[in-house]
């Protein structure tokens, strides 16, 4: 094979528990991922050194900090082949953005390098190195709706009944993952978290494919969090409401906001309004649960 060209989905949480802080640093989560059809593009093509390019949005590193390189990196060291690629990414999903985009992007690395090279890793063995780089890289690998329990990487898919419509208000300029984990350990001082569980409301909600029912048991611990760093987000969220969103909430640790529909032209119609309320950067449609990183 030449040339590798590997699609990968953005993610938003339907619930978020995020327990007390760990020895490590990290925190204990029940994260239900859902991956959404907002994409980026990850391409594989042999050369000398290994080097990186970003079409798309402003903010991508393109150094070794980038998650896609680190994750060709590492896949070369574990494989034990020169890191020989030009990787180059063709960015939609936002940046810093609370949708997993340089998890995406890492995981789609790691299979387009994985058939670039030949080298032949079982899914395990991805999912592994996956969860070396980042709490959020296996699901994107993974794809669908799953249960992510420690840091969010050791995940159990779910079974969702049909699709759910999406609308996605994004923000201008992202907020620091660490920085809102900081923010919801700050908040909650003085009365220290108690253990997440994954909520039966939303398994149900799942398990029927009933789109009011999932509104109504989203939930994301780190929304406070958020909200305090970039107050004018609550608004954002309120106008979703006013607008007719069945649910609403900040995706992950945000600044995106999303925005559930009943059906898809009540997200045709949801995404119109919400585009002419001028709160938001750019507003975007999707449906989930889409697959994970997958060639093309
Ligand atoms: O795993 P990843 O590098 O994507 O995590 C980014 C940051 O998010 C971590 O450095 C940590 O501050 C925070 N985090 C956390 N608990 C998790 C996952 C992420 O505190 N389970």
């Amino acid at each position: 094979m030449t040339v590798t060209t590997v699609r990968v989905p953005a993610k938003v949480n339907l619930q978020l528990g995020v327990g007390p802080v760990r020895d490590d640093g990290y925190h204990d989560l029940v994260n239900v991922f859902h991956a959404v059809s907002l994409f980026d593009e990850v391409t594989a093509t042999p050369a000398a050194t290994l080097t990186i390019t970003v079409e798309g949005p402003a903010g991508v590193p393109v150094g070794p900090d980038n998650l896609a390189v680190r994750a060709a990196r590492l896949l070369a060291s574990h494989a034990g082949v020169e890191p020989r690629v030009a990787l180059h990414i063709r960015k939609d999903i936002p940046v810093a953005g609370g949708m997993a985009g340089g998890s995406a992007d890492a995981a789609a690395a790691l299979v387009a390098c994985d058939a670039l090279w030949g080298t032949g890793m079982s899914r395990e063995t991805l999912l592994e190195l996956g969860a070396r780089i980042g709490s959020d890289v296996p699901f994107a690998l993974l794809g669908g709706t799953a249960v992510g329990l420690g840091r969010g990487e050791r995940l159990t898919p779910v079974e969702a009944v049909g699709e759910f419509h999406w609308v996605f208000g994004y923000a201008d300029g992202g907020l620091s993952t660490p920085a809102v984990y900081a923010e919801c350990d700050r908040l909650r001082a003085d009365a220290p978290a108690a253990w997440p569980v994954v909520s039966d409301d939303l398994m149900a909600a799942l398990k029927t494919g009933d789109p009011l029912a999932l509104g109504r048991a989203l939930t994301n611990d780190l929304q406070p969090a958020a909200l305090s760093l970039r107050p004018s987000l609550a608004a954002a969220l309120a106008v979703g409401v006013e607008s007719g969103a069945v649910g609403s909430l900040v995706s992950g640790s945000g600044p995106t906001c999303a925005f559930l529909a009943s059906s898809a032209s009540h997200a045709a119609a949801l995404g119109r309004t919400l585009s002419g309320t001028g709160r938001f950067s750019a507003v975007r449609q999707a449906r989930g649960p889409v697959p994970g990183a997958v060639l093309i």
